[in-house]
């Protein structure tokens, strides 16, 4: 049996693989701030577990670790999952921009936060949902939480880029780790692609909800890396087929000044 847990894990691509697991008879620890969208979902054989938390707060993302930890000597799957698009810039109650905060913040934090209980597992393996590959122009380096000319698009395409800068950073400082940190774009999916969107978006929205691939698709790699993580510290796939992270968009030097910029702001 083994213990996964899914941010979030309450709907799209993170229930679909929930679901799937406890269905193998395994525990899953799905995160997200509606416990309404964890009733129906499989209850057995395995066993699924829903924890309520606002990932968007620092606080409460570090209580969730922090619960974890205390409860569980070792996690053997971390899937990223939890993200929600606003077409209009929206700051948290903590003063963050809400999509840097969760899409980046949260994951950092988890990652990081995670990783004790992860080493403790026989095949330990971070999946980060989100959309490698692009390059490092997606970042506003001057402007991380985008005060200026936000846009819901661009912010979105900037939190793929950080998590990939996250990947590059996590796998350097952790490269005798056992811990395997793999990056996926699940490609246009037809999901409840939760957020608030202006009504241009959304009928963009509307169309990939119809046009998406369906989710069983998108998260059928996904369970394979879950099954059986790559061997290298740092991987990363397109809708499946693996990617370089040799490219400038996974520079060392950039990952490790985001790092700092992290650390500091955490701090
Ligand atoms: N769908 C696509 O076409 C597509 C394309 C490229 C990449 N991706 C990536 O794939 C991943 C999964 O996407 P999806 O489309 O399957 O997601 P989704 O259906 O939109 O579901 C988002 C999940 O995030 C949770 N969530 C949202 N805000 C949260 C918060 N503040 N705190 C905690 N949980 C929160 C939601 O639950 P609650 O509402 O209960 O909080 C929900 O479970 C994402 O990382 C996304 O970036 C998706």
């Amino acid at each position: 049996m083994k213990t996964l847990v899914i941010t979030g894990g309450t709907d799209g691509i993170g229930r679909h693989l929930a679901n799937t697991h406890v269905r193998q008879g395994d525990h899953v620890v799905v995160i997200g701030r509606d416990g309404a969208k964890a009733k129906d979902m499989a209850d057995g054989p395995g066993r699924l577990e829903f924890v309520r938390a606002d990932l968007s707060l620092l606080a409460e993302t570090r209580a969730v670790v922090k619960d974890l930890l205390a409860r569980f000597a070792a996690v053997d799957a971390l899937v990223l999952c939890a993200r929600n698009y606003r077409s209009a810039r929206t700051v948290t109650a903590e003063g963050f921009e809400e999509n840097f905060a969760l899409f980046y913040l949260s994951r950092f934090l988890v990652s990081h936060g995670l990783r004790p209980a992860l080493e403790a597992a026989s095949a330990p393996v971070i999946v980060n949902v989100a959309g490698p590959g692009g390059d490092l122009s997606l970042v506003r380096w001057d402007d991380l939480q985008l005060e200026h000319g936000y846009q819901g698009g661009p912010a979105l395409g900037q939190g793929g880029k950080l998590n990939d800068l996250l990947g590059v950073s996590f796998a350097a400082q952790h490269a005798d780790g056992a811990t395997r940190y793999v990056l996926v774009h699940p490609g246009v999916t037809a999901t409840g692609f939760a957020g608030a969107y202006d009504q241009e978006t959304l009928a963009h929205i509307n169309h990939m909800k119809q046009h998406g691939r369906p989710v069983e698709d998108s998260a059928e790699p996904i369970l394979r890396l879950i099954a059986q993580p790559p061997a290298e510290p740092l991987s990363a796939f397109v809708e499946g087929e693996r990617i370089s992270v040799r490219t400038t968009g996974f520079d060392p030097a950039a990952a490790a000044r985001l790092d700092r910029l992290t650390r500091n702001l955490l701090s």
